[in-house]
C-alpha cells in the first residue's frame, strides 16, 4: 500500500516536470512496479517475474520490437536488397574512391567503426561518433539530432558531405552509369535507370536487413518468463524503475524518438541546429538500445567507453550542460544505485545486444 502511494505522488512529480520542461513524453510512468526499496521479503534479490511481467505490461510502454517498418514505396526487392549491398560497400561512392558506408558502418564493429569520433575524408577525426545502421530503420527520425525523416534521406547525406564521402550526386550518377553491370541492374528494378533517388532506395531498404529483434527481453515480454535470469529481471526492472530509463528509451525499438539533453559538456548543438529553438540546445534523438553491446563507445561524441561507464554517468545524474533536460535534473542526480544494482542494470542491457546479421562486400560489378 505504501508503495503505492509513493508511485502515485511520484507519477504526479512527473507530470509536473515534464510538461514544465515542454518535453512530450508520452510513456506512462510506471505507477505500481516495486520501484522503491525492497521490502525484507524480496530482499533474497529474487522478484517475482509473473508479477513484473504484468506491471510491465499494464503501465510502461514497452512491447516486443516487431518488424521493421517498409515504406510502400520501397518495397524490399530481392533485387534491390542485392543493389543495396554492393553500393554500402562500394567506395566508388566516394570522391576518392578509398570510402565507402562500410569504412565507418563495419559489419563485423556493430556497423558502427568503433572509435570515439569518425575519421575525415581530409585527415583527422569528425565531431560525432558515427552511429550503428543496426535497427535505424525503426526509427521516426535518423542521425543523431533526427535531421532526416527517413533512411532514404538520410542515404544521400553521407555521400555528398566533404568530410566524409566528399562525391557530388551528379559526378557520381555519371559514374556508376559508365559501370555497365550497375546500369543494367538499376533499369532491372527502376524504371528510371540510375538516380539519386534510387541509390538513396537501394541503399535503406538494404539497411532495414540490418536488424536485431527477438531478444531473450522480447521474449520475456511475450510472456516466456524464464528468458531472462533472475538478475537480468532485477535489472529490467530497475530499467523501468528506481533508474529511470524507460522515461525515455521506450517503444518497440526502445527509443521514443524524441529529443533529450542527458548533460553531456560538449560544443555541439544537437537539434537547435536542425530547428533553431533555443530549448533544443544539445537535444540529441534518444538511440535505441538493441545490439547495445557490439557499438561501444556510446553518445554521440563517444566519450563513454563502455556501459559500465554508461551506468555510471547516469548513476551520478550526467554532466552539468547548462540544458540539461529537467527530468534528469530532478529525478536522476543522482540516481543513487548499489553496486549490485549497476550489475543487475548491465546484465540487462547485455540481454538487448544479440546477433545482427552479418553482410559481407558481394562482387562488385
Ligand atoms: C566517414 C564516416 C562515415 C561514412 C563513410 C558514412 N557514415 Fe553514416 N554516419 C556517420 C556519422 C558520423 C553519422 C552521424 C552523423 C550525425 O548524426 O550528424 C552517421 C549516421 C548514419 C546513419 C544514421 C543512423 C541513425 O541512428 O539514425 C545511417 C543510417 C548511416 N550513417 C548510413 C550510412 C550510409 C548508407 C553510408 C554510405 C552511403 C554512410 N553512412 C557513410 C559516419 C559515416
Ligand atoms: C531523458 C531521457 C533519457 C533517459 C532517462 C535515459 N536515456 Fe539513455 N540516452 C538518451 C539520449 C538522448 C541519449 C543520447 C545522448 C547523446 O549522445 O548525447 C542516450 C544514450 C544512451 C546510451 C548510448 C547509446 C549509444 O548508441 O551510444 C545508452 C547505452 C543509454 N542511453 C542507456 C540508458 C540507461 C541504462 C538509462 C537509465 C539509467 C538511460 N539511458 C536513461 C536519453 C535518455
Amino acid at each position: 500500500m505504501k508503495r503505492i502511494v509513493k508511485g502515485a505522488v511520484l507519477t504526479v512529480l512527473l507530470c509536473i516536470g515534464l510538461s514544465a520542461c515542454g518535453e512530450k513524453v508520452k510513456v506512462k510512468a510506471p505507477t505500481n512496479l516495486p520501484t522503491e526499496e525492497k521490502s525484507e521479503a524480496e530482499k533474497g534479490y529474487d522478484i517475482n517475474p509473473e508479477g513484473l511481467l504484468t506491471s510491465l505490461q499494464n503501465h510502461t510502454n514497452l512491447v516486443p520490437i516487431g518488424d521493421v517498418p517498409i515504406p510502400p514505396d520501397n518495397p524490399m526487392k530481392p533485387e534491390v536488397l542485392e543493389l543495396g549491398q554492393m553500393l554500402f560497400f562500394d567506395p566508388r561512392l566516394s570522391g576518392n574512391n578509398e570510402v565507402s558506408c562500410q569504412t565507418c558502418h563495419d559489419p563485423n564493429m556493430g556497423y558502427g567503426d568503433n572509435q570515439p569520433t569518425f575519421n575525415k575524408f581530409t585527415g583527422g577525426t569528425g565531431a560525432r561518433n558515427s552511429p550503428t545502421v543496426i535497427n535505424s530503420g525503426y526509427y521516426t527520425s535518423n542521425f543523431w539530432d533526427g535531421r532526416a525523416v527517413s533512411l532514404e534521406e538520410q542515404a544521400l547525406g553521407p555521400i555528398q558531405n566533404p568530410d566524409e564521402m566528399n562525391q557530388p550526386l551528379d559526378e557520381l550518377i555519371k559514374e556508376l552509369s559508365a559501370i555497365k553491370g550497375y546500369q543494367e541492374r538499376f533499369q532491372a528494378v527502376f524504371p528510371d535507370g540510375i538516380t539519386e533517388q534510387n541509390i538513396a532506395k537501394s541503399l535503406a531498404a538494404f539497411q532495414r536487413q540490418i536488424v536485431v529483434k527477438d531478444t531473450p527481453y522480447d521474449r520475456f515480454l511475450k510472456g516466456d518468463t524464464q528468458a531472462l535470469t533472475k538478475q537480468e529481471v532485477n535489472g529490467l526492472r530497475l530499467f523501468t524503475g528506481k533508474a529511470f530509463c524507460v522515461t525515455c528509451h521506450n517503444g518497440p525499438n526502445l527509443s521514443d524518438n524524441n529529443f533529450y539533453n542527458i548533460g553531456l559538456n560538449t560544443e555541439d548543438k544537437g537539434r537547435q541546429a536542425v530547428t533553431g529553438q533555443e530549448g533544443d540546445l544539445g537535444r540529441i534523438r534518444t538511440p535505441g538500445l538493441y545490439g547495445i553491446t557490439h557499438t561501444a563507445p556510446y553518445m554521440r561524441d563517444g566519450s563513454l567507453a563502455t556501459l559500465e561507464e554508461v551506468i555510471d554517468y547516469y548513476d551520478r545524474g550526467g554532466d552539468s550542460h547548462p540544458n540539461k533536460s529537467f527530468f534528469i535534473q530532478k529525478f536522476m542526480s543522482p540516481i543513487g544505485l548499489t553496486d549490485e544494482e549497476k550489475a543487475d542494470l548491465l546484465a540487462f542491457l547485455k540481454t538487448l545486444g544479440g546477433e545482427p546479421p552479418i553482410f559481407t562486400k558481394p562482387q562488385l560489378p
